[in-house]
């Protein structure tokens, strides 16, 4: 069905269904799936402070890399775990058109506390530019 799966996650509740979903989607092709999660951070990052909080950011994030990481262990799916650093809908979008992936798999909503629209900004960016066909999970 599927040979190479993108999801991406942040940590939301929206996202751990995308990342469900991406690997029912996985066992049942059989496929590779790669996970990316993307520390925004759209300064410079060279004074003290900025370098600290993205440092911050990047052990928090590895600790719930981790966790999916036994979630998918657990059901016998090896994804490839990414982390990168950037803005999110810029750097998914850019991974997602230089690989060979057939499928991006992402959630409606995210970690934003403004809920008003039914779409985050990073899947309809995503959505917008990605080449393969985007999942937007609810
Ligand atoms: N930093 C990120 N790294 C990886 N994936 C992300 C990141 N941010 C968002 N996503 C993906 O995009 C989905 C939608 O999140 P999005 O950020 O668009 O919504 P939001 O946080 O509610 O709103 P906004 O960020 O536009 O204020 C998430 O469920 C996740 O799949
Ligand atoms: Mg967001």
């Amino acid at each position: 069905m599927f040979s190479k799966i993108l999801v991406a996650i942040d940590g939301s509740e929206s996202a751990k269904k995308a990342f469900t979903t991406s690997i029912y989607l996985a066992s049942v092709s059989k496929c590779r799936i790669d996970v990316i999660h993307v520390v925004s951070c759209e300064f410079g990052g060279d004074s003290a402070a900025s370098l600290e909080l993205v440092e911050d950011l990047k052990i928090k994030a590895n600790l719930m890399l981790e966790e999916y990481k036994s979630d998918a262990l657990g059901k016998d799916i090896h994804p490839k775990f990414m982390l990168e650093i950037g803005d999110p809908a810029n750097m998914i979008i850019e991974i997602v058109n230089s690989k060979d992936y057939d499928l991006v798999v992402l959630g409606t909503r995210g970690m934003s506390v403004f809920k008003e629209l039914f779409l985050g900004s990073v899947s309809t960016k995503v959505m917008h530019h990605a080449k393969c066909p985007v999942m937007v999970v609810r």
